[in-house]
C-alpha cells in the first residue's frame, strides 16, 4: 500500500502562500510517498504549476459537470486543471453546507468518472463519542458515502474525529488503533479483499510531533492535515514521519 499525506488548506492561503507548496515539491521530489496539497479553489492553477513533484487536490466539487449552478466547480474543470484529488465530506462541509452520506456519495461518484481520487471524510462529533457510537456512526457514514459504489480504485478514506480537527485534541492510539481497525473490517465486508489496498488516513491535530506515533498504528495509512499542512516548516516533518513507517 503506497503511503500518503494530504493537505487541507481550507479557506486559507493568498498567491505569496504558493511558495509553502513549492517548497514541499522540491524538498519532496522522489519520495515515496503520495502528497497530496489541497489549496482552496483560487490557487489550485497555480499550484499545479509550481508544484509538479506532488499531486494539487480540490477540497470539494460539485455532484454535476456543468451547469446552472453559481458559484460552483465541477469534476470537469478540475480534471482541466490537471487536478488529482478530491476531498469529499468534510466534516465541515457536512454541518456548514448540510451535505448528507447522499450528496457525498453522488460526489464520489462523479469524482471516479473523471478518475479523480476521492479522499472521503468520516468522523464522529463529541456528544457521538461519549455515547460509545463512535463505531456505530462511522459504519453508517461508511456504508453511506460509498453507496452505489462498486469498485475500490481511487478510493481513500479519511477518519477524522471533528472533536480533535483544529483543537490540538487526538484520540489515544489505542483509540486510533480500534477505529482504523474497525474501518478496515467496514470496507472488507463492502467490498472484499480489495478493500485492503483502500489507503485510511487519521486526520485531526496532526503535527511533526505527534505523527511518529500515530503512523506507527497499523490501519493508519496516512494523513489528511489542516493547520500544520499550511507551512513547509510544520509539513515537512510530518511527511518525514510517514517516510519512516515500515
Ligand atoms: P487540523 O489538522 O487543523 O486539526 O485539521 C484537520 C482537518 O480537518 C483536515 O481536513
Amino acid at each position: 500500500m503506497r503511503k500518503l499525506v494530504a493537505g487541507n488548506w481550507k479557506m486559507n492561503g493568498n498567491r505569496e502562500n504558493l511558495l509553502e507548496i513549492k517548497k514541499v515539491s522540491d524538498r519532496f521530489s522522489g519520495s515515496d510517498v503520495d502528497i497530496i496539497v489541497c489549496p482552496p479553489f483560487t490557487l489550485l492553477s497555480a499550484a499545479k504549476e509550481i508544484a509538479a513533484n506532488i499531486f494539487i487536490g480540490a477540497q470539494n466539487l460539485h455532484v454535476d459537470n456543468s451547469g446552472a449552478y453559481t458559484g460552483e466547480i465541477s469534476a470537469d474543470m478540475l480534471e482541466d486543471l490537471g487536478v488529482t484529488h478530491a476531498i469529499i465530506g468534510h466534516s465541515e462541509r457536512r454541518t456548514e453546507c448540510s451535505e448528507t452520506n447522499d450528496v457525498v456519495a453522488r460526489k464520489v461518484k462523479t469524482a471516479l468518472k473523471k478518475k479523480l481520487n476521492a479522499i472521503i471524510c468520516i468522523g464522529e462529533s463529541e456528544p457521538e463519542r461519549k455515547e460509545n457510537k463512535t463505531l456505530s456512526v462511522l459504519k453508517e457514514q461508511i456504508y453511506g458515502s460509498l453507496k452505489d459504489i462498486t469498485g475500490t480504485e481511487n478510493i481513500i478514506v479519511a477518519y477524522e474525529p471533528i472533536w480533535a480537527i483544529g483543537t490540538g485534541r487526538t484520540p489515544s492510539l489505542a483509540e486510533i488503533s480500534t477505529t482504523h481497525d474497525s474501518i478496515r473490517l467496514n470496507l472488507l465486508e463492502m467490498y472484499g479483499s480489495s478493500a485492503s489496498n483502500i489507503p485510511i488516513l487519521y486526520g485531526g491535530s496532526v503535527n511533526g510531533l505527534n505523527a511518529s506515533e500515530i503512523f506507527s498504528v497499523a490501519n493508519v495509512n496516512g494523513a489528511l492535515v489542516g493547520g500544520a499542512s499550511l507551512s513547509f516548516d510544520t509539513f515537512s516533518p510530518i511527511i518525514k514521519a510517514i517516510e519512516n513507517k515500515t
